[in-house]
């Protein structure tokens, strides 16, 4: 008797959740479509001296790498608008490396939930393609939802083009190597933070609160205990920092070490620029003047190890170092076959629900399956 009355309990408060998810939805809908007319008028009005190519480019504030820079005759107000958007120390980009016009979901989810958290700072996603495929998943809706997004379109020679690593792109011994998406990737994120500054993402973190740029400026992160990573950064433009690491990436290159011009450079060029031998336990600190080690729980509340602590169904206590930190990376390489399952307890789901609620909402109408 008991237990039946207990299925009765879950079945109960089961289509409670529902109807109230419904209700949500459609009101988030409605809102969103409201927001959306707003927001071209407010992109046109504070981004009217940026280059778009077509009318609907510019209501998605999607622009081209070559139309920026390309902006001889002219007048000098308007290009200095334009590129100052590729120079902004306080900027957020991403790369996407792979050459596709889309995003997956959980890469949609670290950018809707990095822009929705930090919504007056320019959050820019470079795709390396001549267009975006706004049919595909929620990319239009989003965009429309959060005009602090910009597009930026690259083709990727005229990008290192008369660059400290051009030599490197042109040579091509990356193309074989085994790793090659990866070491592009490594490159392509110094690239951009010596061209313009800005703080860099890869594509598999949620954002839970805004980045304040008092604690996430000229900063390495560290990931594990000592270990420090590349998959965030800040570095102001024109860092010393930067040349440092251009020269590394310019002047050695191993197509076979996975490691050598990601973390490995990030630990040794870092600890070498401050003249240490190990970032210290005792954080925040600023391991030397310039340069801050940022502690794991800022960014990374769970280990490499602990990666499949995101796809659990129990929930989280209280104290648990989620409610600590700016944002959670999800280690996409060793998660992404495993599912978030819409509308479940599951941490990770439950968390989009709340950071990403565009994509979340795309997952849970639009999918024919229960996961994504
Ligand atoms: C945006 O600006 C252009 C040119 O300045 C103008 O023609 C257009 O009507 C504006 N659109 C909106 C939605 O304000
Ligand atoms: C230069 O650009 C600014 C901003 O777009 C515009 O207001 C101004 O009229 C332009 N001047 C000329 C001479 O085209
Ligand atoms: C965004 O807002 C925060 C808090 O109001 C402020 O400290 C920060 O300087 C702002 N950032 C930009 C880019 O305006
Ligand atoms: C965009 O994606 C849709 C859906 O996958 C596809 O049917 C369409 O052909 C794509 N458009 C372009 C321009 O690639
Ligand atoms: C999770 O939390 C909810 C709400 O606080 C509670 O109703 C539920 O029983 C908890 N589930 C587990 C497995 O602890």
């Amino acid at each position: 008797m008991p237990i039946r009355r207990d299925k009765l309990k879950t079945l109960y408060f089961g289509s409670m959740a529902a109807i109230i998810i419904c209700v949500y939805l459609r009101f988030w809908f409605i809102s969103a479509l409201r927001d959306g007319k707003e927001v071209v008028k407010d992109a046109n009005q504070t981004h009217s001296t940026i280059l778009f190519s077509s009318s609907m480019e510019q209501k998605f504030n999607i622009v081209r790498y070559s139309d920026i820079v390309n902006v001889k005759g002219l007048n000098q107000s308007s290009s200095f608008h334009s590129i100052s958007l590729l120079s902004d120390d306080k900027r957020i980009y991403f790369h996407e490396t792979t050459g596709r016009d889309h995003l997956n979901l959980r890469q949609l989810c670290a950018v809707e939930s990095t822009a929705k958290e930090n919504s007056n700072r320019s959050v820019q996603m470079f795709f390396q393609s001549n267009h975006v495929n706004l049919t595909v998943g929620p990319l239009a809706h989003i965009l429309e939802k959060y005009p602090n997004i910009f597009v930026i379109l690259i083709d990727v020679r005229d990008y290192f083009n008369q660059t400290p690593l051009e030599d490197w792109y042109l040579r091509g011994a990356w193309r074989q190597s085994p790793y090659k998406t990866e070491h592009f990737s490594d490159y392509i994120r110094i690239l951009s933070s010596y061209k313009g500054g800005g703080m860099y993402m890869d594509l598999d973190f949620v954002a839970l609160k805004p980045f304040d740029d008092n604690i996430f400026w000229n900063f390495v992160p560290e990931e594990d205990d000592s270990v420090l990573t590349g998959s965030s950064f800040h570095f102001q433009k024109d860092h010393p920092i930067v040349r440092k690491m251009m020269t590394y990436l310019a002047s050695s290159y191993h197509p076979k070490e996975w490691s050598y011009s990601g973390p490995a450079m990030f630990q040794s060029v870092v600890l070498k620029f401050c003249q240490r031998r190990a970032p210290l336990p005792t954080y925040p600190v600023f391991l030397c003047p310039d340069i801050r080690v940022l502690p794991k729980t800022y960014l990374y509340p769970y280990k490499f190890a602990e990666w499949k602590r995101m796809f659990r169904f129990s929930n989280v206590s209280g104290d648990d170092a989620i409610f600590q930190s700016y944002a959670v990376h999800t280690y996409n390489k060793l998660s992404k076959k495993e599912p978030i399952f819409v509308g479940s307890n599951q941490l990770y789901s439950k968390i989009a629900r709340l950071h990403c609620p565009i994509t979340y909402a795309h997952a849970f109408s639009n999918l024919k399956v229960n996961y994504f």
